[in-house]
């Protein structure tokens, strides 16, 4: 089987979605279910369409593209990634994994395989959290780990709950059907930059995941008193931002203290009420994401902020309402997958190296549902989230290649 990679139009076809953004290049903004991210959306399915694949959308706005295979009944090989991206960041974060995934079919359909089981690509909603506080949500949905309450809980920080905003994006239906029956998927597979180091720096080609880190997120909302920046005396103020300094540098502790160097914590929001240089902030609300690899680590720096915020929040006599936006697992790969990607590295001769992902994926979600891996390339020093994220032509071909590879055979077991 000679299956090739046309990378010139996967690079192009990288372009044109980045192009779908709302700060200019090569800063990135796609927030899930605006403007931009709508035409990202029909901009995707196009290429879909013209590669011959069946095109659907379910109530959340998962978009999930079919090669149809000789046994059409059979549970579907899966791949894909997301579209979305955070305020700020750069064009390969999920892309890859979209663009790479249908160039992985369409080299597939140009090489003459015929695949017995289906082939689909699936274009997960909102992977970031950016809008509703919560990520992987499509994923969630399909995984039955979020109910279809989330449709009027979940309120985004602009424009109303899920359920009105995908209204307007042109999704509806009961988010209940979003849940993948058990055995749609006979395995998945996620082609993704590293957004971490070590593949550069050990010039290795294809990182093959393992296991993915456990992820954690708390929603602290702190109510002091405002009043008069000049009329009102130090000993007599309950600040609600000076409390919210102190949680941060209470969150970087949990990190640091933790005894491991796999544990991770940050503050990455922070709202001031009602943000005005001479009034004393009443109200702050801080999103703070925590990780590690450990489960039983993770949850004791979660346990050690949360007694942080109440501590001080008594102490400066201020009120903490601390919100657990989620608290997810690590997820375990599949040692079937895992295998399927090495088998396909050594066949093309391309090093690899079994890794841990301390990113967060729609991977994830589907390892509850169907054997699950992932591949990793590298990307220039490790950056991620940033405008300045960069992965080479030639890292996105060979993550394609073995993908295409990986796909084929799974598709015939
Ligand atoms: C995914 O974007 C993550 O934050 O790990
Ligand atoms: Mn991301
Ligand atoms: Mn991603």
């Amino acid at each position: 089987m000679n299956i090739e990679i046309q990378i010139d139009r996967l690079s192009d076809e990288l372009d044109r979605l980045a192009s779908y953004s709302d700060l200019p290049a090569p800063a990135i903004s796609r927030v899930v279910f605006s403007e931009q991210d709508l035409l990202a959306r029909s901009y995707v399915r196009q290429l879909c369409e013209e590669a011959g694949l069946v095109v659907r959308e379910d109530a959340v706005g998962n978009t999930f593209a079919r090669w149809v295979g000789s046994d059409p009944e059979a549970p579907a090989v899966a791949t894909g990634s997301h579209i979305d991206a955070i305020p700020n960041s750069g064009r390969f974060d999920g892309t890859v994994g979209v663009l790479g995934g249908l160039e992985a079919i369409r080299a597939l359909q140009r090489s003459g395989f015929s695949p017995t089981r289906s082939l689909e690509l699936v274009i997960f909603t909102s992977e970031e959290p950016t809008r509703f506080g919560l990520g992987c949500l499509g994923s969630r949905l399909m995984a039955g780990a979020l109910d279809e309450s989330c449709g009027t809980r979940l309120k985004g920080h602009v424009g109303g709950t899920l359920d009105e905003v995908r209204a307007s994006a042109g999704f509806v239906g009961p988010l209940s059907a979003v849940r993948c029956p058990t055995g749609s998927y006979s395995s998945f597979v996620e082609l993704h930059i590293e957004q971490g180091p070590i593949l550069e720096r050990e010039q290795i080609p294809i990182g093959i995941v393992t296991a993915i880190a456990a992820p954690a997120a708390l929603r602290v909302t702190i109510e002091g008193e405002g009043g008069h920046a000049g009329a009102v005396l130090m000993p007599n103020r309950r600040d609600a931002l000076c409390a919210a300094a102190e949680i941060v540098l209470a969150v970087e502790a949990a990190a640091k203290s933790s005894g491991s160097i796999d544990s991770v914590a940050t503050v990455g929001l922070c709202n001031v009420f009602p943000g005005a240089v001479n009034i004393i902030p009443s109200r702050v609300q801080l999103e703070i994401d925590i990780r590690d690899t450990d489960l039983e680590r993770r949850d004791l720096m979660l346990d050690a902020i949360m007694d942080s915020c109440h501590s001080l929040s008594r102490r400066r006599r201020v009120s903490a309402q601390v919100e657990i936006l989620n608290s997810d697992a690590p997820a375990a790969c599949d040692p079937t997958v895992v295998e399927a990607l090495a088998d396909a590295c050594d066949i093309q001769n391309l090093p690899y190296q079994r890794m841990v992902s301390r990113a967060y994926h729609d991977s994830s979600f589907m390892a509850r549902i169907a054997p699950t891996a992932m591949l990793f390339i590298p990307c220039r020093g490790g950056i991620s989230h940033r405008p300045d994220e960069y992965a080479s032509p030639e890292a996105i071909a060979n993550g394609t290649l073995i993908l295409a590879h990986a796909l084929a055979s799974l598709s015939q077991l």
